[in-house]
Protein backbone atom coordinates (compact mmCIF):
# COMPACT_ATOMS: atom_id res chain seq x y z
CA UNK A 1 0.00 0.00 0.00
CA UNK A 2 1.28 3.52 -1.02
CA UNK A 3 0.80 5.07 2.21
CA UNK A 4 1.75 2.59 4.35
CA UNK A 5 5.27 3.30 4.86
CA UNK A 6 5.29 6.90 5.69
CA UNK A 7 2.12 6.59 8.47
CA UNK A 8 4.58 3.89 9.76
CA UNK A 9 7.63 6.17 9.75
CA UNK A 10 5.83 8.92 11.92
CA UNK A 11 4.13 6.37 14.24
CA UNK A 12 8.17 4.87 14.65
CA UNK A 13 9.44 8.37 14.90
CA UNK A 14 7.07 9.31 17.61
CA UNK A 15 7.66 6.50 19.59
CA UNK A 16 11.59 7.19 19.94
CA UNK A 17 10.62 10.66 20.66
CA UNK A 18 8.87 9.71 23.40
CA UNK A 19 11.62 7.07 24.60
CA UNK A 20 14.39 9.88 24.30
CA UNK A 21 12.61 12.13 26.47
CA UNK A 22 12.08 9.68 29.37
CA UNK A 23 16.10 8.85 29.20
CA UNK A 24 16.77 12.63 29.59
CA UNK A 25 14.77 12.85 32.35
CA UNK A 26 15.91 9.87 34.32
CA UNK A 27 19.43 10.45 33.30
CA UNK A 28 19.80 14.30 33.61
CA UNK A 29 20.35 14.95 37.47
CA UNK A 30 18.93 18.84 37.11
CA UNK A 31 16.24 19.51 34.33
CA UNK A 32 14.78 17.19 31.93
CA UNK A 33 14.25 19.10 28.14
CA UNK A 34 10.86 20.71 29.11
CA UNK A 35 12.99 22.47 31.99
CA UNK A 36 11.50 20.33 34.85
CA UNK A 37 13.42 19.64 37.62
CA UNK A 38 13.63 17.88 40.59
CA UNK A 39 13.25 20.74 43.51
CA UNK A 40 12.15 24.10 42.55
CA UNK A 41 14.49 26.07 44.73
CA UNK A 42 18.42 26.14 44.25
CA UNK A 43 20.28 23.32 47.16
CA UNK A 44 23.42 25.25 47.20
CA UNK A 45 23.77 29.54 46.67
CA UNK A 46 24.23 30.35 42.92
CA UNK A 47 25.85 33.27 41.25
CA UNK A 48 23.56 35.40 38.90
CA UNK A 49 26.23 38.12 38.05
CA UNK A 50 25.87 41.64 38.27
CA UNK A 51 23.59 43.18 40.12
CA UNK A 52 22.74 46.19 38.03
CA UNK A 53 21.86 43.65 35.08
CA UNK A 54 17.94 43.59 36.75
CA UNK A 55 16.00 46.94 35.72
CA UNK A 56 15.19 48.89 38.96
CA UNK A 57 11.23 48.60 38.52
CA UNK A 58 11.45 45.00 37.07
CA UNK A 59 12.72 41.79 36.70
CA UNK A 60 15.31 39.43 35.21
CA UNK A 61 14.20 35.78 34.32
CA UNK A 62 17.56 33.69 34.88
CA UNK A 63 16.55 30.47 33.06
CA UNK A 64 19.49 28.48 33.23
CA UNK A 65 19.19 28.55 37.17
CA UNK A 66 15.41 28.62 37.42
CA UNK A 67 15.26 31.74 39.00
CA UNK A 68 13.94 35.13 38.36
CA UNK A 69 14.42 38.27 40.44
CA UNK A 70 12.46 41.76 40.95
CA UNK A 71 13.79 45.01 41.80
CA UNK A 72 11.24 47.16 43.07
CA UNK A 73 13.18 49.83 43.93
CA UNK A 74 17.22 50.61 43.85
CA UNK A 75 19.14 48.12 45.78
CA UNK A 76 16.08 45.73 46.76
CA UNK A 77 16.48 42.32 45.25
CA UNK A 78 13.79 39.85 45.41
CA UNK A 79 13.75 36.15 43.62
CA UNK A 80 11.43 33.57 43.33
CA UNK A 81 11.91 30.41 41.55
CA UNK A 82 11.18 30.68 38.03
CA UNK A 83 9.51 26.63 37.40
CA UNK A 84 5.60 26.95 37.48
CA UNK A 85 3.77 25.72 40.47
CA UNK A 86 1.29 23.89 37.99
CA UNK A 87 3.61 21.31 36.40
CA UNK A 88 6.81 22.32 36.52
CA UNK A 89 7.88 23.84 33.32
CA UNK A 90 10.37 26.73 33.87
CA UNK A 91 9.46 30.18 32.55
CA UNK A 92 10.29 31.40 28.71
CA UNK A 93 10.04 35.19 29.91
CA UNK A 94 9.36 37.63 32.05
CA UNK A 95 7.58 40.66 30.68
CA UNK A 96 7.55 43.54 32.72
CA UNK A 97 6.78 42.12 36.59
CA UNK A 98 4.84 39.13 35.14
CA UNK A 99 6.49 35.76 34.82
CA UNK A 100 5.23 33.42 31.60
CA UNK A 101 4.99 29.66 31.69
CA UNK A 102 5.11 28.30 28.21
CA UNK A 103 3.28 25.10 29.12
CA UNK A 104 -0.15 26.26 29.77
CA UNK A 105 -0.24 30.00 29.99
CA UNK A 106 0.31 30.50 33.57
CA UNK A 107 1.16 34.14 34.45
CA UNK A 108 3.19 34.82 37.78
CA UNK A 109 3.59 38.15 39.19
CA UNK A 110 7.11 38.11 40.18
CA UNK A 111 7.63 40.79 42.89
CA UNK A 112 5.07 38.78 44.86
CA UNK A 113 5.45 35.29 43.38
CA UNK A 114 1.86 35.44 42.93
CA UNK A 115 -0.22 33.81 40.09
CA UNK A 116 -1.56 35.69 38.31
CA UNK A 117 -3.46 33.11 35.56
CA UNK A 118 -3.71 29.69 35.50
CA UNK A 119 -3.72 26.70 35.66
CA UNK A 120 -1.35 27.35 37.79
CA UNK A 121 -2.82 28.77 41.48
CA UNK A 122 0.40 28.16 44.30
CA UNK A 123 2.69 31.19 44.42
CA UNK A 124 5.95 30.80 43.56
CA UNK A 125 8.84 29.77 46.19
CA UNK A 126 10.70 32.77 47.56
CA UNK A 127 14.32 32.04 47.35
CA UNK A 128 16.96 34.35 49.87
CA UNK A 129 18.62 36.61 47.56
CA UNK A 130 21.89 39.03 48.30
CA UNK A 131 24.52 40.99 46.98
CA UNK A 132 27.80 40.71 47.49
CA UNK A 133 30.41 42.87 45.85
CA UNK A 134 27.98 43.94 43.24
CA UNK A 135 26.94 40.42 42.64
CA UNK A 136 23.11 38.74 43.16
CA UNK A 137 23.35 35.34 44.83
CA UNK A 138 20.44 33.48 45.51
CA UNK A 139 19.57 30.57 47.51
CA UNK A 140 19.86 28.65 51.20
CA UNK A 141 22.80 30.70 52.82
CA UNK A 142 22.20 33.91 50.25
S1 LIG B 1 3.25 23.98 33.82
FE1 LIG B 1 2.99 26.13 33.79
S2 LIG B 1 0.96 26.41 33.20
FE2 LIG B 1 1.16 24.27 33.28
Amino acid sequence: MPGQPPARRTVLKGAALAGAAGVGAAACSTESKLGHAKTPTPTAPVDLGAADAVPVGGAKLFREQRLVVSCPAKGQYKAFSAQCTHAGCVFDKVEGTEGNCPCHGSRFDVTTGKALRGPATAPLPEVPVKVTDGKLVAGPDA
